[in-house]
């Protein structure tokens, strides 16, 4: 008896915590959708993550392969997106173990949940490093002070402290950090979406085709 009101007493917060779908009566996946629509909704979905570090897609998971063959999973903050959801561009540090996992296998996996409409976007793509070219400097310029300051650290990512301090010395050249500055842009080559709904959840993939998007539903 005891045991059942423990559980009783779990189940409430949960459900009231994720929101029914009364109150999200915008659906993102139903029948006979349009491909093209659809990419553009996750384009602007991708999008609003860029500029409002509130939206879902702010934080991205991403996954790559490591050197042992292993797989590697970490939380990268979204730069950039394409309104078709064509690419998305993140930032990282030339001296960061994913840099040389991506520069090995440049397939990789990004992840995002939104709890307000229940959708799991599931990511693959192709990554491509930008590293001192014109779109890297272009990114550089944008990226705040407070940001190019982890870039300047004199110690790499993932090292180890020997000194007792997390606060690592930082160079003053500008042109140090931006040396181990890097942007990844990543070409999306398939969407998978699941929509999860009290009265069936919902689940399709995106494949992109020579440009265009193509959409197959699938089994939950
Ligand atoms: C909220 C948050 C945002 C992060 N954003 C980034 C990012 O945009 N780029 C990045 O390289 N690391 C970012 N990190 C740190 C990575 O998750 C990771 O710890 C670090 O890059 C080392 O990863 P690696 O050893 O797999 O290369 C972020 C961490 C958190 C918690």
């Amino acid at each position: 008896m005891k045991e059942k009101s423990a559980k009783e007493g779990f189940s409430q917060p949960v459900l009231a915590k994720y929101p029914t779908d009364a109150s999200c009566p915008v659906r993102w996946i139903t029948a006979n959708l349009d491909s093209a629509a659809l990419a553009h909704r996750l384009g602007q979905w991708l999008q609003t993550g860029t500029n409002s570090s509130h939206h879902a897609s702010h934080l991205l998971q991403l996954a790559t392969v490591d050197t042992t063959g292993g797989p590697q999973l970490r939380t990268v903050v979204l730069r950039g997106a394409e309104p078709a959801a064509h690419w998305l561009r993140f930032h990282t540090d030339l001296r960061s173990p994913k840099y040389e996992e991506i520069r090995k296998q440049p397939r990789v996996a990004l992840l995002g949940y939104d709890p307000n409409p229940r959708l799991q976007v599931r990511i693959d793509a192709v990554a491509a490093i930008h590293h001192k070219d014109p779109l890297a400097r272009l990114a550089w310029e944008r990226t705040p002070a407070s940001s190019r300051a982890s870039y300047a650290s004199r110690r790499a990512p993932g090292e180890p402290v020997k000194d007792g301090t997390f606060a690592p010395p930082v160079t003053d050249a500008d042109e140090v950090g931006f040396a181990h500055f890097v942007v990844v842009h990543c070409a999306i080559e398939v969407i998978d979406l699941l929509e999860l709904d009290n009265e069936g959840h919902r689940r399709g993939t995106l494949v992109r085709t020579q440009g265009d998007w193509f959409w197959q539903p699938v089994t939950p």
